[in-house]
């Protein structure tokens, strides 16, 4: 009797990048010891930010996620097409690896490999996921891949397909983004990269995305906060901070801070800082760009061959990028 061998893997999981504790607690203290405090959005993202990021997708003001997945719906075929099967997929900053999974009929990947800061944030996503998909080797990596980009051997040699989804490359800045973008690149390995990309539109349009009517943004900006008590031992109190977001045309970006609503004294154990009423912490940056500027990154990262696609209202782009 003929029988077809199919292999069925199990999930691997590696972590990468060991939360240094005292590492970040210095880097926390010396941006909010800085003439303008701010702190890394990378701090946004514990169990309840990320909870809250989920809300914030739901949101009827918050267009990226919908628009992106509708371009997605609209156009995977024609990016399909230009993407050959088989390759590795690498997701990153994977979370609930949802966006990557509606990939899965369309590429037909040989091997997935998920990407986020914690691999724990990946276990039970990825667990879930190769019930569904026994026959598709599947990689948990634990990498702050915003500091360097770099796969580990068990990610596997050819060609890969680098998915960066849902307009996260806003939070470098353009020099930051070209930067990441020749790393993506390299690990792309003469593959392909496929990135989602916010644009420049209207200015209430973008400001009422990122400080909506219900506030859950400015619960996750102000959420931040907390966290910051629990890495660094600090002694904020949330309540005595406000949301603010507002686009910035000059560098093409939406910026949450958060202001101190009166004049406050912050102590963490060795330091403190005084904040004035109205003064600010910059807690994020969301780039946004034109078509033309995005290719032109592109083309600057070292890639020959770019494709995009765009909803009808010119919100948000899909690119495609090819050696
Ligand atoms: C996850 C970085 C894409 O910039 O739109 C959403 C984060 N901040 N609302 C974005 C965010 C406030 C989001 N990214």
């Amino acid at each position: 009797m003929a029988s077809t061998a199919s292999r069925v893997f199990v999930p691997r999981f590696v972590q990468l990048h060991h939360g240094n504790a005292a590492a970040v607690r210095a880097e926390l203290a010396a941006g909010l010891q800085a003439s303008a405090a701010f702190t890394s959005p990378k701090y946004l993202y514990d169990a309840l930010g990320s909870r809250l990021f989920d809300a914030i997708t739901e949101l009827p003001e918050y267009y990226p996620t919908r628009t992106e997945a509708a371009i997605f719906d609209r156009h995977g075929p024609a990016m399909a097409a230009l993407i050959p099967v088989g390759l590795t997929l690498v997701d990153l900053g994977a979370g609930n690896c949802q966006k990557a999974a509606r990939l899965f009929e369309l590429l037909h990947p040989a091997r997935y490999v998920a990407v986020d800061i914690s691999v724990a944030f990946l276990r039970d996503a990825l667990t879930a996921l190769q019930c569904q998909h026994p026959g598709l080797d599947m990689l948990g990596v634990g990498l702050d891949f915003s500091a360097q980009l770099t796969l580990p051997p068990d990610a596997g040699e050819g060609s890969r397909l680098v998915f960066y989804p849902g307009s996260s490359i806003g939070n470098f800045t353009p020099e930051d983004a070209l930067v990441f973008l020749r790393q993506a690149r390299q690990a792309a390995n003469g593959g392909a990269v496929l990135i989602g990309v916010d644009l420049i539109k209207p200015v209430a349009v973008l400001e009422a995305a990122y400080d909506d009517a219900l506030g859950v943004t400015a619960a996750f900006n102000r959420s931040l906060l907390r966290h910051i008590n629990h890495l660094l031992g600090s002694d904020f109190e949330v309540g005595q901070w406000r949301h603010r977001a507002r686009f910035n045309a000059q560098d093409a970006r939406i910026e949450m801070h958060l202001e101190a609503l009166q004049d406050l004294t912050v102590r963490w154990p060795g330091a403190q800082r005084h904040f004035g009423e109205g003064e600010h912490i910059h807690t994020e940056n969301s780039c946004k760009y034109t078509p033309p500027q995005f290719d032109a990154l592109l083309r600057e990262a070292g890639f020959s061959r770019v494709e995009q696609w765009r909803d009808e209202q010119d919100w948000f782009a899909v690119f495609l990028a090819r050696d």
